[in-house]
């Protein structure tokens, strides 16, 4: 059993770095498939998901080798099915990429049901809904716990209308359809970086895809991919996660191999706060005033699709409004249960009250120091935040969900002057 054992209330300084974002580069692993070649992927993040997204391609064949530091060659030649055991799809909710890919190359896909973050429901009606609009049966057997598409011969393109902007479904769909007959469209599609990034490595290989980042894709099936080489974009997700620190712990930090226009929501909301953010090419800085006695100034914020406000950085934001001189308003828009985390602020001394999708956060001088569990993967990341910025000594628990997706994250905060350790304990302690 691993623990984070975290004495906060020292300041941060110097240049965090940020990988590759996580939720590219599953979907991409994925997406190798479809060329049913060598492609060499660079800038990927060393994160426990990434490991699972590998050892289930190996588990069907592709041969994955490591090349280096964030470098990964994927030999999907020999791979002659996309047919995996639940027990490695329940690992990671990206495991049901496999799908599309599947079907996109072979005509048939089996998986288990997908893993990850417990928000409450997480359907996935609409990658069904896209999958047969193309052509494909999908079977979902509940009882079995496993899904099933297959299409007799080449799918064929077809018009969708995705009833959210799912990242999932869009994605999904994309794959399935590189190589479908016609000009597949997706409307009301999911706008998120990591969209423009699937598409972009697929055109890399040949597809002929248009209007990734749009609300409407247009997909052009083409007869075959190849490999290519290509590397993921920087993690909008990890290096705001690394902003929020700076501003919480009030630091004076930069935040570096990002994109600031992928960050341009949490920038604004950090501004509203009276948080000054440089930005430079491929940087950001967050300067926080001399004097730990500015306020922070109490917002309202509200979590919503790309563009907007990510939910991913929720519990993060949520532990910078605790902060606050005043009372702040946290609405979640895209998961009905991400507040999951609240109690172990509230255990921190936090006061937050939940009511529906709204919380209602009064900011308090200071947290104090806690037993608290990282009860998701975003949560626990929050979990860390507030234990940098609270004096004594936070431990937290479950920290697994945290290591599925941030790379290095003991080392990279040790490294701007946190007291941070991970330890070891036999089980049960
Ligand atoms: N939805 C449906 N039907 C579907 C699919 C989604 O109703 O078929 C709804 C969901 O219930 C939700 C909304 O649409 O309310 C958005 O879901 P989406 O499909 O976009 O989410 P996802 O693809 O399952 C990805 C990220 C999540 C992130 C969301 C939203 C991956 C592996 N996961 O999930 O990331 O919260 O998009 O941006 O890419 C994380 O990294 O911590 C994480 C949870």
């Amino acid at each position: 059993m691993e623990k984070l054992y975290i004495t906060g209330g020292r300041k941060l300084s110097g240049t965090i770095e940020v990988g590759g974002m996580k939720n590219a580069a599953d979907p991409i692993f994925f997406a190798t498939l479809l060329t049913g070649d060598v492609c060499t992927i660079e800038n990927v993040p060393d994160a426990a998901d990434i490991s699972n997204a590998a050892s289930i391609l190996t588990k069907i064949g592709a041969v994955v080798a490591y090349k280096g530091p964030h470098t990964y060659e994927i030999d999907t030649r020999y791979v002659k099915e996309a047919n995996i055991e639940s027990s490695f799809s329940a690992k990671l909710r990206s495991s049901y990429y496999l799908l599309g890919a599947g079907l996109g190359r072979f005509h048939r896909a089996e998986t288990g049901f997908p893993g990850g973050c417990d928000f409450g429901a997480r359907p996935i009606d609409q990658h069904v809904k896209g999958f047969r609009a193309l052509g494909a049966s999908v079977v979902e057997d509940k009882d079995s716990g496993r899904i099933i598409c297959e299409s007799k011969g080449n799918l064929a393109a077809s018009s969708i209308y995705l009833d959210v902007p799912s990242v999932g479904a869009t994605i999904n769909i994309m794959l399935a359809a590189c190589m479908a007959e016609g000009t597949t469209v997706i409307d009301n599609a999911a706008r998120e970086p990591h969209i423009v990034d699937v598409a972009n490595f697929l055109n890399s290989c040949g597809a002929e895809i248009y209007g990734a980042g749009t609300p409407t894709i247009k997909i052009f099936g083409v007869e075959a991919l190849h490999g290519c080489s290509y590397a993921i974009i920087p993690d909008m997700i990890e290096a705001g996660t690394y902003m929020v620190a700076a501003a919480a712990t009030r630091s004076t930090m930069t935040v570096s191999n990002v994109i600031p226009r992928h960050l341009e929501s949490i920038t604004a909301k950090l501004q509203e706060m009276g948080v000054s953010v440089e930005e430079g090419d491929d940087y950001v800085r967050v300067l926080s005033p001399e004097s730990d006695d500015k306020p922070l100034f109490p917002i309202r914020v509200k979590t919503t699709f790309y563009p907007g406000f990510p939910t991913d950085m929720n519990p993060q934001f949520a532990v910078l409004l605790c902060l606050a001189d005043g009372e702040s308003r946290l609405t979640e828009s895209v998961w009905a249960n991400r507040f999951q985390y609240i109690p172990e602020l509230v255990r921190m001394g936090a006061q937050i009250t939940v009511s529906g999708s709204d919380a209602v956060i009064t900011g308090i001088p200071s947290l104090r120091a806690a037993n608290v569990r990282a009860v998701d993967l975003r949560a626990g990341a929050a979990m860390v935040i507030a234990a940098l910025c609270t004096p004594g000594t936070t431990v937290i628990d479950d920290i697994h969900h945290i290591l599925r997706g941030y790379e290095h994250i003991v080392e990279k905060l040790d490294a701007v002057g946190a007291d941070i350790r991970l330890v070891q304990l036999p089980d049960g302690i």
